[in-house]
């Protein structure tokens, strides 16, 4: 007996959720706090670990860690930066270098430091550095996996030889104003902790070895201090509807601007091609294909089949930047049917639990050599999955848009939903759910449904 409260304490808390998700979702531009509620811990933490006490300063390994599930850092990849609370410089580093040396006038004879920079800024080496000037986990190129897809490559690290620094944990100051990059804006970085010593045990696993002294560093990302617009949108279709419910207009920027004309690719043009090769090389920005939302990346989300058992689903993502290939990229989709999804076809999956209890969202990515690059836009602009989906009598249904996804993330940014009431619906189905009104109301209404149909 003691079962069934417990039971429905479940599915209230799963309509509660579902409810806030749901209520989030339809704010479309509230993606603005660093807090990400499939992901509420993660950060990139950043260690340094001192090994050893030189006669001016001392020898630190600095790991950086990225412990977020599913946002990882591609080409041209990180730069970490901080300002040295003294006359600190850096005599000599493995495995990362800084990017400029600054002023090492004052210093003669043959050991002028790498860098004497107040507020220096270090670079992960290349693939393919020779062996003499890399460490463990170096020299990646700046590109750091999330820690869902790749745990081994999701950390990185390099040594630094510091001069003119405190000798001892006594006299040792900590950097400060710690800065990542990635390679543009988005992380938040905390001052730098003195925390227990870091251990590290030896390859042969018979002795354990500890740092003399060890701080943390903190850093959190906030899509709103990466970028001011959304970067990607979904679209839906199903069997039981010929209609498309396109990405919302304007998501990522309008076609037509008065501010910045012409900032697409308009293969209506008959000169696209040579002002797509003309314009290619300049700059880092987006170049995207002309079209009605303007978001360089498009999830579109179709009810494919409808079986006794089994329902289907097919995923495509669209790129339609000129200007990126996505090397390692992910997606983060929630849906009540997540607990239990049957199979997947051509995309690796793991499940994510944001809410210990409920298994509703699912990070999705590509398979290695096969198709975990999306290519920049064009023919080979897209990848797509198809997923199996076992029903559940209690939940599943058609109707009111419930086969629908809660939430997309594309690489960790949150892409923008179309508004509920636009979704496409059973042509049996009463129409009670097309409501005009104004769109918070029509967010809570849709919400309400949700709930009830939940319970
Ligand atoms: C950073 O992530 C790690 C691993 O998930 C976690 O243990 C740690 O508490 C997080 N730090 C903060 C400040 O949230
Ligand atoms: C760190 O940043 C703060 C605020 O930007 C500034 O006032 C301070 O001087 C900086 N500290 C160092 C050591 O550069
Ligand atoms: C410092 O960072 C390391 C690596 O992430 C972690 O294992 C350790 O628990 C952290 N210490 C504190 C006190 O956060
Ligand atoms: C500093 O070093 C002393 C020994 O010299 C040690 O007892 C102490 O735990 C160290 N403190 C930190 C924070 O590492
Ligand atoms: C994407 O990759 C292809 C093949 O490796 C390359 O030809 C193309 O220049 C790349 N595009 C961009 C924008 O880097
Ligand atoms: C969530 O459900 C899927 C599909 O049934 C299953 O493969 C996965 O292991 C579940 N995850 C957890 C954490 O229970
Ligand atoms: C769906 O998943 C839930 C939770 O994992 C499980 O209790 C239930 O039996 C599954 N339903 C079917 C039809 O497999
Ligand atoms: C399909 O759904 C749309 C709402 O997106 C609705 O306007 C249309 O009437 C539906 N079509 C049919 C045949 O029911």
């Amino acid at each position: 007996m003691g079962f069934f409260p417990k039971a429905r304490a479940s599915t209230k808390l799963r309509g509660f959720t579902s409810f806030l998700v749901f209520l989030l979702s339809c704010l479309n531009f509230s993606f603005s706090d660093a807090y990400d509620v499939l992901d509420p811990r993660g950060n990139i933490t950043i260690k340094w670990d001192v090994i050893s006490w030189t006669s001016d300063g001392y020898i630190a390994v600095v790991t950086v860690f990225n412990f977020q599930k599913y946002r990882h850092i591609q080409a041209p990849g990180w730069k970490l930066g901080w300002s040295w609370a003294k006359k600190e410089v850096i005599l000599s580093m493995y495995g990362g270098q800084t990017i400029e040396q600054g002023d090492c006038s004052k210093f003669k004879g043959n050991n002028i430091p790498h860098c004497c920079k107040k507020d220096p800024t270090v670079v992960d080496l290349l693939p393919g550095t020779p062996y003499n000037q890399q460490i463990a986990n170096c020299c990646r190129g700046g590109v750091l996996s999330s820690w869902v897809q790749d745990p081994e490559n999701a950390v990185t690290a390099f040594q630094v030889t510091v001069g003119q620094a405190g000798t001892s944990n006594k006299t040792v100051r900590l950097p400060k104003n710690f800065t990542l990059k990635a390679p543009g804006p988005g992380y938040t970085c905390g001052p730098a902790e003195i925390v227990k010593q870091s251990k590290f045990i030896t390859p042969d696993k018979r002795r354990v070895t500890q740092a003399l002294m060890t701080w943390n560093v903190t850093c959190m990302y906030s899509q709103f201090l990466a970028q001011k617009a959304p970067t990607c949108c979904v679209s839906l279709s199903s069997f039981y509807n010929n209609t498309i419910v396109n990405c919302p207009a304007c998501t990522c920027g309008c076609r037509n601007s008065l501010i910045q004309p012409g900032t697409c690719v308009d293969l209506d043009s008959p000169h696209w091609a040579s002002a797509l090769s003309s314009s290619r090389k300049n700059s880092d920005t987006p170049l995207v294909r002309c079209t009605s939302h303007m978001c360089p990346i498009r999830v579109h989300w179709h009810v494919k089949l409808n079986y006794k058992e089994y329902w289907r689903v097919k995923i495509t993502i669209t790129n339609f930047n000129y200007r990126m290939n996505y090397t390692q990229w992910n997606l983060v989709a929630q849906h009540p049917n997540f607990d239990n999804l049957t199979q997947t076809f051509s995309f690796n999956y793991k499940s994510l639990t944001p809410y210990a209890s409920i298994n509703d969202t699912a990070m999705l990515w590509g398979i290695k050599f096969y198709n975990d690059l999306l290519m920049e836009a064009g023919p080979s602009g897209s990848v797509q999955s198809e997923l199996l989906f076992r029903k559940e009598k209690k939940t599943f249904s058609f109707d009111k848009g419930w086969a629908f996804p809660r939430r997309i993330y594309f690489n960790g940014d949150d892409c923008v939903m179309p508004p509920p009431d636009a979704y496409p619906y059973l042509p049996s189905a009463s129409p009670h759910m097309v409501i005009s009104m104004s769109s918070l109301l029509t967010t809570i209404l849709a919400s309400l449904f949700l709930l009830l149909a939940y319970n």
